[in-house]
């Protein structure tokens, strides 16, 4: 049977995605939020992903629809909703499930259910499936089947776009695994790689952003034990990397809808099958110890210069969580900027590429949009535009400090670098 595509969720990641599949089958493009469909069908996509020609040729190849109902003549269902954690770190799946309700209604004999989601391994079949089958009344394996295929984009990358990152794929019978191969080998131009199951599919994508995490992690805790030696982390990161072998990492923030999210669903699971991971967890902990650090640091480069603290202003330099790109979810960024008020500063935050209300929502910051002169300076995100500008701009000529996150600048150009 041709298949008919339905892509639920149409983000960061089902958007490009709906569009590489419509340009060899019917595609449905899916999205419980009005504005967000109400957007595209306008030829605005909110979060950039595609550009207003790109979205007016979209329209020609596929339908967009905030309308569960049209989901009825599709027999290939695709979800790409939110994962994210609670605020107690737990996994969320409430979207997931209520995504999976959704189609469940909508499912038929013959039926494919594909997720894209990061989920930790055993969550499609263990978790999402009760809820087709009950949904739908059908019965796994006999009446409709799963996939599972983890999108491994990267947020704002120009490059290494969907068609040209391998994809893992896997089914939940061998014959469906095939079907789901060939189905993403028709669009992925860098090939695919077939998953013996689709637990171990879930599993690849958790540890990837997980191994991320923690190679992060290591060079985070490197730069508080080198701060506390009193050399430079960069500087011995260079020295290091001149062997073949050695990682290039880098210290920072880690933020994001990815990185800083996707190990706990590992760990969750993880600690339910009675293990407590030590070390994913604590290099969690030491990446999550980083906002505060920073501020700590400004504090004392200021008082190190002489400059008061009682009635003087800090710049922040980018809230986005990477450079070039407006994503600012899980951004690190607000809690530096607490705790540089905590201890007595007054604040501002500048960033050219952040939508001012989403900010203003998500973190109870209003950005500025008109930097003046401050007595420290902190460059936390690399947008080409503060490195092209330089932040002397921004300094008080009567002192001031520059603490550089992300060792984008010169060194003679800072006070002190992550
Ligand atoms: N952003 C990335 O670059 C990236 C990369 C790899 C994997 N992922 C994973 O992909 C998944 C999706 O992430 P994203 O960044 O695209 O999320 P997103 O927040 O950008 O988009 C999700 C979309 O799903 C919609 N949605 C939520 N519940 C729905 C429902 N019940 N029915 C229909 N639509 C619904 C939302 O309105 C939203 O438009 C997550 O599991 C994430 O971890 C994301």
């Amino acid at each position: 049977m041709k298949k008919k595509i339905a892509v639920i969720g149409l983000g960061y990641v089902g958007l490009p995605l709906a569009a590489a599949f419509s340009k060899k089958y019917t595609v449905l493009a899916y999205d419980n939020d009005s504005a967000r469909v109400r957007g595209l069908n306008s030829g605005l996509d909110r979060i950039e992903q595609l550009s207003k020609t790109d979205l007016i040729q979209l329209q020609q190849r596929l339908t967009f629809s905030e309308d569960p109902k049209s989901l009825s003549d599709y027999n290939t269902y695709i979800i790409t909703v939110p994962t994210p954690v609670t605020r107690t770190k737990e996994p969320d799946l409430s979207f997931l499930l209520e995504a999976s309700k959704t189609v469940g209604q909508y499912l038929k004999k013959g039926d494919m259910v594909i997720y894209e989601s990061t989920v930790y391994p055993g969550c499609t079949e263990e978790d999402c499936v009760p809820v087709l089958e009950k949904a739908s009344g059908l019965k796994f394996n006999t009446d409709f089947f799963c996939g599972y295929s983890p999108e491994r984009i990267n947020p704002g990358d120009k490059v290494n776009t969907l068609t040209k990152i391998k994809k893992v794929t896997a089914g939940s019978t061998p014959e469906v695994a095939d079907e789901v191969d060939a189905l993403y080998q028709s669009i992925i131009e860098a090939g695919t790689h077939k998953a013996s199951s689709i637990k171990v599919a879930e599993a690849s994508k958790a540890i990837e952003n997980a191994q991320r995490d923690l190679n992060i992690s290591f060079v985070n805790e490197l730069a508080l034990i080198f701060d506390r030696m009193e050399i430079d982390t960069q500087e011995v990161l260079e020295a290091a990397a001149t062997k073949w072998n050695f990682l290039p990492f880098k210290p920072g923030l880690v933020g994001g809808h990815c990185i800083s999210v996707d190990p706990y669903f590992l760990t969750h699971k993880a600690i339910q099958l009675g293990y407590t991971p030590e070390v994913i967890l604590s290099g969690r902990n030491v990446n999550d110890s980083i906002p505060k650090f920073v501020a700590t640091k400004v504090v004392n480069l200021m008082r190190n210069k002489g400059i008061p603290i009682d009635g003087s202003k800090a710049l922040i330099l980018g809230i986005t969580f990477k450079e070039n790109f407006n994503d600012i979810r899980n951004s690190k960024v607000p809690e530096i900027y607490k705790s540089l008020k905590a201890q007595g500063l007054a604040v501002e935050v500048y960033d050219p590429f952040a939508d001012p209300q989403k900010v203003k929502i998500e973190y109870g910051i209003t950005l500025t949009d008109n930097p003046g002169q401050y007595e420290a300076v902190i460059l936390a995100v690399a947008h080409k535009v503060f490195l092209e500008k330089g932040l002397g701009q921004y300094k008080n000529p009567n002192g001031a400090i520059v603490y550089d996150i992300k060792s984008a600048l010169d060194r003679e150009a800072t006070d002190g670098r992550l």
